[in-house]
């Protein structure tokens, strides 16, 4: 199998194990502040890294539940396996699993099931990206006032507030918010053209290599909040169409 395919089978073998456990009492635990992980999380995760194991065992794993790459992993697989755990925790049906594989700083795949809907979110670097087979474009929207901005929110009190910052000098110039609680599906929705930008302060890299690579595959734009380079190991990022990406930088600002 190619790096796609097992992209596609684990994070669709992921998506099953999170839904079967959707409707059972669920075993939520802190890791820190504002920050949790539940029995669906750790489950998901052996089931990815099961199957990319099997498949590729000379590969490094780095996800969020506590797999670590070896030193000498030249391809890794970034992995999310419930991305919106808070969401899911509640039951509000907004969530994904998250599946890049990053050779270096670069990305050459990544997918991102959301299983409620199974909507299959897939990136090859150079290919083009799909949702469930079909080419993803992202939206032509050009004034900002048109905009319809993502956004989710830092855990950290001073990182928000810069976020609320950005947000209220966006509010003056766009049209829109939407907060979905799943950062992977933000990226995802920006890619499909249903909104038009989203941006994160305090994004890990299992929460935005999949979605960046489908993002820039799908014809947007990222950078830092501040217009530098952006890669998936970034907190930071800001995610546009393209077209409104300098009047978005700028609309932060002030
Ligand atoms: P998670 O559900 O896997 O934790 C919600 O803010 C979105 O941002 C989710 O996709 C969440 O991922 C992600 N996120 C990552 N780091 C975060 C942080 N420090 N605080 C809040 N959300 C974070
Ligand atoms: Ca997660």
């Amino acid at each position: 199998m190619n790096l796609l395919d097992t992209a596609i089978q684990a994070a669709r073998a992921a998506g099953r194990e999170i839904m079967q456990r959707l409707p059972q009492e669920r075993d939520v635990r802190s890791k820190g502040f504002r920050d949790i992980v539940t029995d669906a999380d750790l489950a998901a995760q052996e089931t990815l890294a099961a199957i990319i194991r099997t498949q590729f065992p000379q590969h490094g794993i780095l996800s969020e539940e506590g797999l670590k790459p070896g030193n000498d992993a030249e391809t890794i697989w970034v992995l999310d396996p419930v991305d919106g755990t808070t969401n899911y925790s509640h039951r509000f049906p907004c969530f994904s699993v998250s599946v890049g594989v990053a050779q270096g700083k670069e990305l050459a795949a990544g997918v991102v099931f959301d299983p409620l809907r199974d909507h299959l979110f897939c990136a090859e670097r150079g290919a083009g990206a799909t949702l469930n087979g079909e080419r993803l474009h992202v939206s032509g929207t050009d004034e900002a006032i048109h905009a319809l901005v993502g956004l989710d929110f830092a855990a950290t009190p001073s990182l928000r507030a810069k976020q609320m910052t950005a947000m209220v000098n966006l509010s003056k110039h766009v049209h829109t918010f939407r907060s979905i609680g799943s950062a992977a599906l933000g990226l995802c929705y920006v890619a499909s053209g249903w909104m038009d930008a989203y941006f994160h302060w305090t994004l890990s890299p299992w929460d935005c290599a999949a979605g960046g690579l489908i993002i820039a595959e799908a014809g947007g734009a990222l950078t830092d909040v501040d217009g530098g380079p952006w890669n998936y190991m970034l907190p930071r990022c800001l995610a546009t169409n393209g077209k409104l990406h300098r009047a978005l930088l700028e609309a932060m600002k002030a």
